[in-house]
């Protein structure tokens, strides 16, 4: 079975031994791979929609998981067992991340591993605030597009959440801040002067990624 590179990265940073549970599993296919190549894994496949719930079961059968992989339908972490250690939440807009990942509902969590869509500023500042720190995050280039994957443990941290723990010197971090650098600058050449609000934050991004690039 092939993974998109993205769930690739996604897999390395989920532990062995732990008990997963995958939100948002639609075809499960990230659930398979990890039940066939992890050691002692416990895997609940959730998702909100019947729809990719039938289709993940479908998966499952295919590769005769059915009686190892638990699928459950349900809202985000709403009914999160008290047996799970680890979350992956992966393929969504980081709004619906925050929204999903609630204090009260992560008390045995140990480990959290995502893969937001966008707004990564907003994930690492709610991550933050929940009380866990960055040990890996990584951009993955994956058809011409860049997705952020984040692994979390419980701790503190004091972090620039628009760079996280990104380094200026990685191709893939290179790469993605270029072009925003660059859409911006095309952007600035439409945008009329009287909209002096909208410029002046496009100017202030600009500014924060060259001295990003600048630093040693
Ligand atoms: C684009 S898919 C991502 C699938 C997979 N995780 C990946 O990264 O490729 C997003 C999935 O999240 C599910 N979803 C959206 N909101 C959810 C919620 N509140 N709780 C659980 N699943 C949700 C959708 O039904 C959909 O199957």
């Amino acid at each position: 079975m092939k993974l998109s590179k993205r769930l690739q990265v996604v897999a390395s940073f989920i532990p062995d031994n732990s008990s997963l549970l995958d939100v948002g599993c639609d075809h499960a296919l990230l659930d398979i791979y990890l039940m066939k190549t992890k050691q002692n894994i416990k895997i609940i496949a959730s998702d909100i929609n019947p729809n990719p719930l039938k289709i993940a079961k479908d998966n499952l059968i295919k590769y005769n998981l059915q009686n190892q992989i638990t699928l459950k339908k349900m809202d985000g972490i709403k009914e999160i067992p008290k047996s799970v250690d680890t979350i992956v939440v992966a393929g969504m807009g980081g709004i619906l991340i925050t929204n999903i990942l609630q204090k009260e509902k992560l008390t045995n969590i140990k480990n959290i591993i995502l893969a937001p869509n966008n707004d990564f500023p907003l994930v690492r500042k709610h991550l933050n605030k929940l009380g866990y720190k960055i040990i890996k995050e990584q951009l993955v280039i994956d058809n011409q597009k860049t997705y952020l994957v984040l692994k979390y443990v419980r701790g503190k941290e004091k972090i620039n959440y628009y760079f996280g723990t990104l380094s200026n010197k990685n191709l893939e971090t290179i790469y993605y801040y270029t072009n925003i650098l660059n859409t911006n600058l095309h952007n600035l050449k439409k945008i009329p002067s009287k909209y002096i609000i909208k410029r002046t934050k496009i100017k202030i991004e600009n500014k924060r990624i060259t001295n990003f690039f600048k630093q040693k």
